[in-house]
């Protein structure tokens, strides 16, 4: 047998093992990149309990928080394979697969939790969700509302971006997040989720980007001292589902995963206004230190907009999807 076959022929078995396990499945994995107890847990929950009643418990979700199934970028790839049912992940970690979701992370471009729901849950949402399938293999079917990703490091308060100099930023295999630290003066330190933690922990990296929640849930406060309320990107976690998988379906299990991403998707958003400042206070009595970024963020806003968006009009489907969005956006 050549090389070509040997490698070719257990990957296609497995594949067609993986394929036929889906169809008969009736308990669904889903992975969660971050630990129980933030905004993917609670879609993910949320999604488990509506789905199972809606298919009168025929069909079960277990859930696996903590990156267990593997990194988030990973969870695309099995899921598009078909070896993994479901996942929730950030948005930034889908957009290597399928480059147009990346105007959902173009910097300063979603404003508010408003934005955030527009644009989700209309029709450039619709739109999105068709390019993943297309792209991707993946079809997006909830979304998590995490909030904004604020800056935290352990070394000292930052609010100028040239309080950044010298530091080693953690942030998401993800073109666009690069491109705006180095915008913002600095070469950011890319970086599996998994990894990140531990990365903080033992000071390989002095900071990293996140919603309140999410730095919460991961427990980030008990290796991260400051934090920075930049609003560069506001964090959409969207809940996937293989698309093989999908097909493997009959109509009504079909109907009902649609169903119960629509009413999770609802629930995050409330979770999100009741939670958010809450946990923000928590941090806060837990020692964790909180600035504002100077002169109301401006001079993070304009470098960001200025030399980070130009740079993406080609992947993200032309300076037009841009445009599209921010007329929706009513700017
Ligand atoms: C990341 O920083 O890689 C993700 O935003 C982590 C997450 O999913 O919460």
């Amino acid at each position: 047998m050549n090389f070509r076959k040997a490698v070719l022929v257990p990957v296609l078995a497995a594949s067609l093992f993986a394929t036929a396990q889906g169809a008969l499945a009736t308990t669904f994995k889903m992975a969660l990149g971050d630990a129980a107890g933030g905004t993917q847990w609670e879609l993910g929950q949320k999604f488990k309990t509506l789905f199972e009643q809606k298919t009168g418990g025929k069909h079960k979700v277990d859930l696996f928080p903590n990156g267990q199934l593997g990194d988030e970028q990973n969870t695309v790839n099995n899921a598009a394979l078909g070896t993994l049912d479901f996942s929730v992940l950030a948005i930034n970690n889908v957009t290597p697969f399928s480059p147009t979701v990346g105007v959902l992370t173009l910097p300063y471009v979603i404003q508010s939790a408003e934005d955030a729901r527009e644009l989700t849950l209309g029709e450039i949402g619709k739109e999105l969700t068709a390019n993943t399938v297309r792209d991707a293999g993946v079809r997006i079917v909830g979304w998590a509302y995490s909030g904004f990703r604020v800056l935290t490091n352990s070394k000292r308060p930052v609010t100028s971006v040239g309080d950044l100099k010298g530091m080693v930023i953690r942030v998401p295999k993800n073109e666009i997040m690069i491109a705006t630290y180095q915008a913002w003066g600095i070469n950011p330190t890319p970086m599996a989720w998994t990894e990140t933690f531990t990365a903080l922990q033992q000071r390989v990296v002095d900071g990293q980007d996140n919603p309140y929640i999410t730095v919460s849930a991961m427990k980030f406060n008990e290796v991260q001292k400051y934090v920075t309320n930049i609003r560069y990107i506001f964090s959409l976690e969207p809940l996937i589902v293989s698309e093989q998988v999908f097909q493997d379906q009959k109509p009504e299990v079909q109907k009902a995963i649609l169903e119960a991403g629509r009413e999770a998707t609802e629930y995050s958003f409330q979770y999100l206004q009741q939670t958010e400042d809450r946990i923000r206070k928590e941090l806060a009595a837990k020692g964790m230190q909180i600035s504002d970024p100077a002169n109301g963020e401006k001079e993070w806003m304009e470098k960001a907009t200025a030399q980070v968006w130009p740079k993406f009009y080609a992947s993200i489907g032309g300076k037009d999807k841009l445009d599209k969005v921010l007329k929706t956006l009513g700017r």
